[in-house]
């Protein structure tokens, strides 16, 4: 079992440490790229699969992974609790590999698990793995000089500089962006974080 994040042990008990709420942008997500027959959707560092499982219930056919065995062991309890498949496995975002292609893209809070120095090769995968058309959603935490270090950083955490997640896709439609602050209630102890998000189309083969 990896001992590389924390996470590993926060999701060991029958919680789910990040509630079953899906995230916010999924209904943008869904209404930019609708759950046609087959549309496939990635969903990388799925966590205890809330999000996963959400765009499977919406008809979507969906793969997931994350670094943590029980996250994984939760995804597939979580679909099989809805008589749901999914493809859920234990992969690292920083060396998977996969040769199919998605119609959507979703990794929401771990990038900042990317190692510096893959941060490009993984941006041409993404570019690789999404088909023409196909949308993604990717979210960093950016560090700002006033906001200290969350309480349960993890392990190999590393924040983002602001602005840096949108220079990956120069040549993709922006569907959106922004920056927020907000605050987090996450281990327990109250925190702000800042967020840098991007949706856009992939334009080009
Ligand atoms: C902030 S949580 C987000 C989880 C999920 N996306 C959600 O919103 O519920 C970060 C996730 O990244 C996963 N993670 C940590 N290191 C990873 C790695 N190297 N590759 C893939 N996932 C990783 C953790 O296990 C954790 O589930």
């Amino acid at each position: 079992m990896s001992i590389r994040t924390n996470y590993e042990k926060w999701y060991s008990t029958d919680d789910y440490y990040w509630g079953l709420e899906p995230g916010d942008f999924l209904e943008e997500l869904i209404r930019l790229c609708p759950p046609e027959a087959g549309k496939k959707v990635l969903d990388i560092g799925c966590g205890e699969g809330k999000d996963a499982v959400y765009m499977a219930q919406k008809g979507y056919d969906v793969s997931a992974f994350d670094l943590t065995e029980n996250g994984i062991r939760k995804t597939i309890k979580l679909a099989e609790t809805k008589k749901l498949s999914i493809n859920a496995y234990v992969d690292d975002i920083n060396t998977f590999e996969i040769q199919e292609q998605f119609d959507i893209v979703y990794s929401t809070g771990t990038v900042q698990y990317l190692f510096e120095q893959n941060k490009k090769e993984f941006f041409d995968k993404i570019n690789r793995i999404t088909k023409k058309n196909g949308v993604v959603y990717f979210n960093a935490f950016v560090e700002k000089p006033f906001l200290e270090l969350p309480p349960d950083w993890d392990l190999e955490e590393k924040m983002w500089k602001a602005g840096e997640l949108f220079t990956f896709f120069p040549d993709w439609k922006v569907e959106r962006i922004d920056e927020v602050i907000f605050e987090d209630f996450s281990g327990g102890v109250p925190h702000f974080h800042c967020m840098d998000t991007i949706i856009c189309r992939k334009m080009l083969l």
